[in-house]
């Protein structure tokens, strides 16, 4: 199975209203990276990790790639209620779990602490806590496909010292491969076509390789 063939499988888990998670995460795992997959879609900056919109099943999720360069992690972050599942497909990513702030202005709880290599699989959600993604290579960057089931567009970043939460939006650095401009648009301008049927022609052959990106908004994983 390729990357197209792991979308048109979700597509269809999701084409139903009755949508079985053990199923999204044995698909993630059946897929085995390959880099002529979705080479496409990776596009790094090298001030921060970048998040390329690749499907929306129609509304009902949001699959991407995360490209991180070395050394780069996300804030500390909760999940809007939605499912989270992340995919390794190049490098290896840590993830630290925590628990929910019980007290404002106390440090927070590290649950545990995994690490993922290329092809591994994890899962998060609100009721397993907060976590927060690194690439511990100083050296090397990384790539991760992630499914957020349902979307969201906002969610709430915390200080690992005190606890306390900021609402934070979410934005997306490319989308179908083309990068998105959030000049004058809170929304962002993009020319990106979502994929009607699964092929491997995507809408822009060579992807814009400028840092002029005005991105602001803060991003989690
Ligand atoms: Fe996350």
């Amino acid at each position: 199975m390729d990357l197209a063939g792991l979308i048109a499988r979700v597509r269809q888990i999701f084409s139903t209203d009755k949508v079985d998670v053990d199923e999204v995460r044995r698909a993630m795992g059946e897929y085995k990276s390959n880099p002529d997959d979705w080479r496409h879609f990776a596009q790094f900056d090298p001030n921060k990790y970048t998040r390329n919109l690749v499907d929306t099943g129609n509304g009902k999720y949001n699959l991407m790639l995360l490209c991180w360069g070395p050394s780069m992690a996300s804030a500390i972050h909760d999940h809007t209620d939605a499912h989270c599942f992340v995919k390794i497909l190049d490098g290896a990513l840590v993830e630290t779990k925590y628990d929910w702030p019980k007290v404002e202005g106390e440090a927070l709880h590290v649950k545990e602490r995994t690490v993922y290599d290329t092809n591994g699989v994890s899962y998060m959600s609100d009721t397993l806590g907060l976590h927060r993604m690194e690439n511990p290579s100083h050296f090397n960057g990384a790539v991760s496909l992630h499914l957020y089931i349902p979307p969201y567009t906002t969610c709430n970043a915390f200080d690992e010292r005190t606890g306390h939460k900021t609402k934070c939006t979410v934005t997306f650095y490319t989308k179908y491969g083309c990068k998105v401009d959030y000049t004058g648009s809170k929304e962002g301008k993009c020319d990106g076509q979502e994929l009607k049927e699964i092929t491997t022609t995507f809408c822009c052959t060579t992807p814009e390789q400028s840092n002029s990106h005005s991105e602001t908004a803060v991003i989690t994983a």
